[in-house]
């Protein structure tokens, strides 16, 4: 990875190719085989995501702005003032927006993404928009500590922002050590706004991971081509197909990539043997209902606040406090 050509100042934590390679080939070797979903997003990744969220089909973005936008004042408010805001898959940071006109002179935004290049452009245009707030942006994988800047100002406290619905992406254990994490981060007084996903219609929840347009496939196929690129494997991309399915028992859309022919993929020295019709799992996306949520987050001492959602309860934005 070529890491001389950094946008804007920013502190890099990005994992190194060593850590990709180990990543994949275990993925590849585990029964159904699995690639880790922070992978989709090299440029051309966080690029596809933001068209993504500009689908007709995919409705939690839309969902999520309307909240946030409608909501911001009450959110800064739960939030309090002089707070370091810190956004995990800060991505575009387009939701951020708001929040960071409606925030009590905060002390400092800092986005956190593994997409380094995405994120160096983000900053700078976010510097440019908010010239008073100090922006320090972070390259890391937000799934493992990593260190936070100091700002200029000091800030009364920290609070994480964590939209998207992203913590859906992980599975229990993980999702417990990323929320024990956020805690720790948060310390007391701190606090946790983030978006989730809610439980509904079968129909609605397909059809946003299967657009009509093929964006969401070509997002998912875009993984293979990072990981040929980046670690000189051999996946053929036109021999996979993209699929998301709804599991209703375990609450959650299920997103892989399928061979249509029985094939090769050679990964550094090994060499993986694919069945036709085999699939690589790429992303679990978990669908909520708010209490369910509050249990899980509750078992690592955070406590649910408030909470905010659009009119047909699609999405919803929670305030979480840490418990003393
Ligand atoms: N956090 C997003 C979600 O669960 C990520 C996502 C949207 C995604 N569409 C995708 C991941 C398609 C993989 C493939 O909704």
């Amino acid at each position: 990875m070529d890491k001389s050509n950094s946008v804007s100042a920013l502190i890099d934590q990005q994992p190194g190719r060593d850590e990709f390679l180990e990543d994949v080939i275990a993925g590849l070797n585990a029964t159904p085989k699995q690639l880790p979903s922070k992978y989709l997003y090299d440029q051309r990744g966080s690029q596809l995501f933001d068209e993504i969220c500009r689908l007709d089909e995919y409705y939690p973005t839309r969902c999520e702005d309307w909240i946030i936008k409608r909501y911001s004042h009450e959110m800064a408010e739960q939030i309090g003032p002089g707070v370091m805001l810190v956004e995990y898959g800060s991505g575009s940071s387009t939701k951020t927006e708001a929040l960071l006109h409606a925030l009590d002179r905060p002390a400092a935004y800092v986005p956190v993404d593994i997409s380094r290049d995405h994120l160096g452009l983000t900053a700078k245009q976010l510097r440019e928009k908010f010239p008073k707030i100090e922006v320090l942006p972070v390259c890391a994988d937000f799934t493992q500590p990593f260190d936070l800047p100091q700002p200029r100002q000091d800030p009364t406290h920290t609070a994480v922002f964590f939209p998207g619905s992203t913590i859906g992406n992980f599975e229990v254990p993980e999702k417990l050590v990323m929320l024990q994490q956020i805690a720790d981060l948060c310390g007391r007084g701190g606090g946790l706004l983030i978006g989730i996903d809610l439980q509904k219609d079968v129909e609605v929840l397909e059809a946003a991971y299967n657009d009509a347009r093929g964006v969401t496939a070509e997002f998912n196929l875009n993984m293979l081509r990072h990981i040929n690129r980046e670690l000189a494997s051999d996946f053929q991309l036109d021999e996979f197909d993209h699929r998301a399915v709804y599991d209703s028992e375990e609450h959650r859309i299920e997103i892989s990539l399928v061979s249509s022919s029985q094939q090769k993929v050679s990964v550094s020295d090994q060499t993986f043997h694919i069945e036709k019709n085999e699939k690589i799992l790429t992303e679990y996306s978990h669908k909520y209902t708010i209490g369910g949520f509050a249990d899980i987050a509750a078992e690592v001492g955070l406590m649910l606040r408030r909470s905010w959602t659009d009119e047909q309860q699609r999405f919803a934005v929670l305030h979480f406090a840490l418990l003393d």
